[in-house]
C-alpha cells in the first residue's frame, strides 16, 4: 500500500530529469553520488556534474589525471578528500568500478551509502539507500530520536520496495528533499503519512538536533605581493591538502596594512582570520601570477581573501 503510494508520487513528482538518473554508467553515478554527499543538487548541477565529466569523461582518464587538476574542477566543493579519494579509486578500478556491495566497500572514500547507492541506482540491486534527507524520513516515520546507523539502515532495508528498487530509492531521497523538509514537512502529501508515528503525534522533531559546539581558530594572514604577483603556497599537512593558499603568519610585519576579517566554518572548528596586506621589494618563484592563481586550486577561505584583495585594487 505504502509503496503504491510511494511509486504513484514518484511518477507525477519525482525529479526525473536528473541527469544521474538519465544514465546506466556507473562511473557517472558514482561521481554524482560523491558529489552530493555533502552538496545540494542544485550547486551540483549548476557548477561541477557536468564540468567534471567533460574534462574527465572516464574512470580511465581521471585516473591519468594530476591530481591538482582534479582538485581545480573541485574548487569550492568543499571536503577535499572527496576528491583525492575519487582520483585514488579511478586508479585502483580503472577502466571499470567492481559491481558488488562488498567490492565498493573496499575503495577509497566509499562508505556504506556510496557503495549501496552505486549498487542500487548503477546496478539495480536491492540495497536501500541512506542519504541525510532518507534519515530524517525514518526518524518520523519510527519516532527515533538518537538512533544508531546500523539501527536505521536495518529499518531503511526493511521498508525497502524489493520489487522496484531503483524508483524506491530515488523517490524517497525526493520525499526528504520535497516533502519531508526539517521545517514544516507537507504531510499531506506524503505518501508514508499513513504510517508515519511523528505525523500522528504532530512531532516532527527527529531527530534529535545535536548541538554541535566548534571552536574557533584565530590566524593571522598576509597576502604579500610585488608587481602583480601574490604568493601562495601549496598545503602541504592534512588540512586542505593540496589546495593553494596566503601565508598564515604568527606575527605580523609592521609594515603590513590591514585588508579584512574573513570567516570560514569547517565540520570541526570555525575560522577567523586577519587578513594583511604587504607589499615586497622583491619576489621569488612562489608569487603566482592572477593568470597561474586562476588554475590552481583554492580553498573557499583564499577564494574570499582574493575576491577583497582584487576588489581593494592592491595589484
Ligand atoms: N543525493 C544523493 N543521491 C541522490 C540522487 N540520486 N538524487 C538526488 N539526490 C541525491
Amino acid at each position: 500500500m505504502v509503496h503504491k503510494k510511494l511509486h504513484d508520487w514518484y511518477a507525477k513528482n519525482g525529479r526525473k530529469d536528473l541527469p544521474w538518473r538519465n544514465t546506466n554508467d556507473p562511473y557517472h553515478i558514482y561521481i554524482s553520488e560523491v558529489m552530493l554527499q555533502q552538496t545540494q543538487v542544485k550547486t551540483v548541477l549548476e557548477r561541477y556534474y557536468f564540468q567534471f565529466l567533460e574534462k574527465f569523461p572516464s574512470l580511465e582518464v581521471l585516473s591519468h589525471a594530476d591530481l591538482d587538476e582534479v582538485l581545480k574542477m573541485w574548487e569550492g566543493l568543499g571536503y577535499y578528500t572527496r576528491a583525492k579519494n575519487l582520483h585514488k579509486t579511478a586508479q585502483i578500478t580503472q577502466p571499470k568500478l567492481p559491481e558488488t556491495y562488498e567490492a565498493l566497500l573496499e575503495l577509497p572514500g566509499i562508505g556504506k551509502n556510496t557503495a549501496s547507492a552505486i549498487c542500487a541506482f548503477a546496478y539495480k540491486q536491492n540495497l536501500a539507500v541512506m542519504e541525510a534527507n532518507v534519515k530524517r524520513i525514518l526518524c518520523r516515520i519510527h519516532v527515533l530520536k538518537n538512533p544508531k546507523e546500523e539501527a536505521l539502515r536495518e529499518l531503511a532495508l526493511k521498508m525497502l520496495d524489493c520489487e522496484n528498487p531503483y524508483d524506491y530509492n530515488q523517490a524517497i531521497m525526493d520525499i526528504g528533499a520535497t516533502i519531508c523538509k526539517v521545517k514544516n514537512p507537507i504531510c499531506d502529501e506524503c505518501p508514508f503519512s499513513l504510517i508515519c508515528k511523528a505525523y500522528k503525534e504532530k512531532n516532527f522533531l527527529y531527530p534529535e538536533k545535536k548541538r554541535k559546539i566548534v571552536p574557533t581558530r584565530e590566524v593571522n594572514i598576509v597576502v604579500r605581493h610585488h608587481n602583480k604577483k601574490l604568493y601562495l603556497k601549496q598545503r602541504k599537512g592534512r588540512f586542505l591538502h593540496g589546495l593553494w593558499g596566503f601565508e598564515e603568519v604568527d606575527e605580523v610585519s609592521v609594515d603590513a596594512e590591514f585588508l579584512t576579517d574573513v570567516e570560514q566554518k569547517y565540520t570541526h572548528f570555525k575560522l577567523e582570520a586577519k587578513v594583511y596586506v604587504l607589499h615586497v621589494e622583491d619576489h621569488q618563484d612562489l608569487y603566482l601570477s592572477l593568470d597561474k592563481i586562476d588554475q590552481v586550486a583554492l580553498s573557499g577561505v583564499d577564494k574570499k581573501i582574493l575576491a577583497y584583495f582584487l576588489t581593494d585594487n592592491r595589484v
